[in-house]
């Protein structure tokens, strides 16, 4: 069950809510062994769709079902696989049998208990750039899987699955819920969503990319490494209400796009959201929340970002945590999904770059940057209670304000420090010092001269 104090924000009216998603109807204790299944996720990269998939159910034309009952239980078996068009409507799609590849699942949809896929499968080896997409239309479905499925998988350039109205449970690792990759598209509305295994993310792309709409749904993963939303792609979700236990509401690895709009989220593990690059620094990287709430559980950041360039921006939105809204680090997140690693495990790593706007919102806590990393961090219509420091070494800030207040909890430095009224009057210092950068860009106007601060402290150039 999921605690919500709000489900969708309508204009300023917020229902008070608790929202239910599919754990509250099959107890992830019942699935406990499943759900501690580590994946072998050491297995040797492959680069062509292998073949055959394999399924209980095979739609290669045009089918439209309703009213069944359909299932399997083999091994790196699908229930359906659809190289055409699918409708399924009122039907319940059940799959147990476990996945032998990692790969073959998490690339090509091999053992999830919907594949969708574009044509060439049906062909052997047929190159992909010749495929046609496939499509599925799914509206009143319940699909449950255990030992580790995807509940519905889309893949390839011009594959489309809808999901409408749809219950989807989980148990096992790997068993994302709306999954796309390979260049495929998902529509996604009036979902519920649980997952309990690890790296089971409730929304997912993958390599090369996947797209994903999702709106007016409840996500709830439970597992090490499972996110709201896993970001290979573009993720684009409106009034979604989630709880990701052990995992962030957004991982992204590399140059994707986040957009959340009325989402209200809470994360467990590594951060509110966890963004990164997994082997050379990225950027062009791009987080939106609009209108949303992210909280934290435990002491962890609200936006953490590891050997990354990337530009957030937050408007009207909340970050509740226990005392940091923004790492910047020299860091990435594992294959393992549960620390931060350092150089000696990836020898690309370099300082993770963050460009933050804020408009229109009120937020309260620290910006810790880590080895040369930066948060410029620009505040219009806003206000921001707190203070910029060093994790370890050298820690960069640019502080932009504009019609915005900063209300200092200590000293600190920075770089940049601007303000659109020029006299620094956006500063409530309550006696803090804020050490600048005197040759900074930006800093030309304060002539490198201590500028009394509202409050009894000072801007001091060094
Ligand atoms: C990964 O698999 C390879 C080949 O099967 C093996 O040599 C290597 O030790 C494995 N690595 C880990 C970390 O298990
Ligand atoms: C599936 O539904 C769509 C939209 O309702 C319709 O256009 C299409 O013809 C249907 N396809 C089949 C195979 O029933
Ligand atoms: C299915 O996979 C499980 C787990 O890998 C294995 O124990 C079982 O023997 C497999 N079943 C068959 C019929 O291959
Ligand atoms: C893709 O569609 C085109 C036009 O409809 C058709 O000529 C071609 O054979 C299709 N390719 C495959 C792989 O089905
Ligand atoms: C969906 O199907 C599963 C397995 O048959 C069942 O346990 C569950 O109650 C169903 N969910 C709903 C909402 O009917
Ligand atoms: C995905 O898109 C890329 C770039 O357009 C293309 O090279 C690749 O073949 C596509 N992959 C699939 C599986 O359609
Ligand atoms: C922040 O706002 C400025 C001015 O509107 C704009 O130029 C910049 O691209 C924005 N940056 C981000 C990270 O959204
Ligand atoms: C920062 O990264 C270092 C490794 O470079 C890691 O040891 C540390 O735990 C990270 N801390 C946070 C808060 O990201
Ligand atoms: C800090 O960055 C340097 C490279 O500039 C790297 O060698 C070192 O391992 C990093 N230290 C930590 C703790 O991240
Ligand atoms: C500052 O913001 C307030 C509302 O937040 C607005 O009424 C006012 O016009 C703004 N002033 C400037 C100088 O932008
Ligand atoms: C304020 O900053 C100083 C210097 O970085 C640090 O030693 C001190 O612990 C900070 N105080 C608080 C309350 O965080
Ligand atoms: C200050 O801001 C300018 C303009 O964004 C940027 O080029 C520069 O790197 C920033 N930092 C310093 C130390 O000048």
């Amino acid at each position: 069950m999921l605690f919500s104090n709000l489900i969708f924000l309508v204009g300023t009216s917020l229902a008070a809510v608790s929202v239910t998603d599919p754990s509250d109807i099959i107890s992830p204790s019942l699935w406990a062994a499943d759900n501690a299944i580590i994946p072998d996720y050491n297995v040797s990269f492959i680069s062509v769709q292998p073949n055959p998939i394999v399924a209980a159910y095979t739609v290669t034309n045009s089918a439209s079902i309703s009213y069944e009952t359909l299932s399997t239980a083999l091994n790196q078996t699908s229930v359906l696989l659809v190289t055409g068009e699918l409708n399924l409507t009122y039907s319940t799609v059940i799959k147990s049998g476990y996945a032998s590849n990692l790969l073959e699942s998490s690339f090509y949809g091999f053992n999830a208990a919907i594949n969708v896929v574009c044509f060439p499968s049906r062909f052997n080896g047929e190159a992909n750039d010749q495929a046609n997409g496939s499509t599925g239309n799914f509206d009143n479905v319940n699909v449950t899987v255990h030992n580790g499925a995807a509940n519905i998988y889309v893949y390839g350039t011009g594959s489309v699955v809808h999901v409408d109205n749809a219950w989807l449970y989980s148990s096992g690792p790997v068993s994302h819920g709306v999954y796309a990759s390979g260049n495929g598209t998902a529509y996604v509305s009036n979902v519920q969503h649980f997952s309990g295994g690890k790296r089971s993310s409730s929304f997912s792309g993958d390599s090369p990319a996947g797209y994903l709409h999702i709106s007016d749904s409840v996500a709830h993963a439970a597992g090490i490494g499972s996110a709201t939303f896993y970001a290979l792609g573009e993720i684009y979700a409106t009034n979604v209400v989630a709880l990701s236990e052990n995992g962030p509401t957004v991982f992204m690895d590399g140059a994707q796009k986040a957009y959340l709009t009325n989402c209200e989220t809470t994360a467990g593990l590594l951060g509110g959201v966890a963004i990164f690059s997994s082997s050379t620094r990225e950027s062009g990287a791009i987080l939106s929340l609009d209108n949303s709430k992210i909280t934290t559980l435990g002491p962890i950041p609200g936006l953490w970002f590891g050997n990354v360039i990337i530009d957030v921006s937050l408007h009207a939105s909340e970050l509740v945590t226990s005392g940091v809204l923004v790492v910047a680090n020299y860091s990435q997140i594992t294959q393992d999904f549960d620390y931060y690693a350092d150089y000696s495990q990836q020898p690309n790593l370099q300082p993770a770059e963050v460009y933050v706007n804020v408009t229109e919102s009120t937020l309260v806590g620290d910006l810790v940057a880590y080895n040369s990393s930066l948060i410029s961090w620009s505040l219009s219509k806003s206000s921001w209670m707190g203070t910029a420091y060093s994790g370890f070494g050298e820690a960069y800030f640019d502080v932009h304000l504009d019609n915005s207040t900063w209300t200092l909890t200590n000293s600190t430095m920075v770089q940049n420090l601007t303000d659109t009224d020029g006299s620094l009057s956006g500063i409530e210092s309550q006696g803090f010092d804020v050490y600048y950068n005197a040759s900074a860009l930006l800093n030309e106007y304060l002539g490198g001269k201590t500028i009394a601060l509202s409050g009894g402290g000072n801007a001091i150039p060094i």
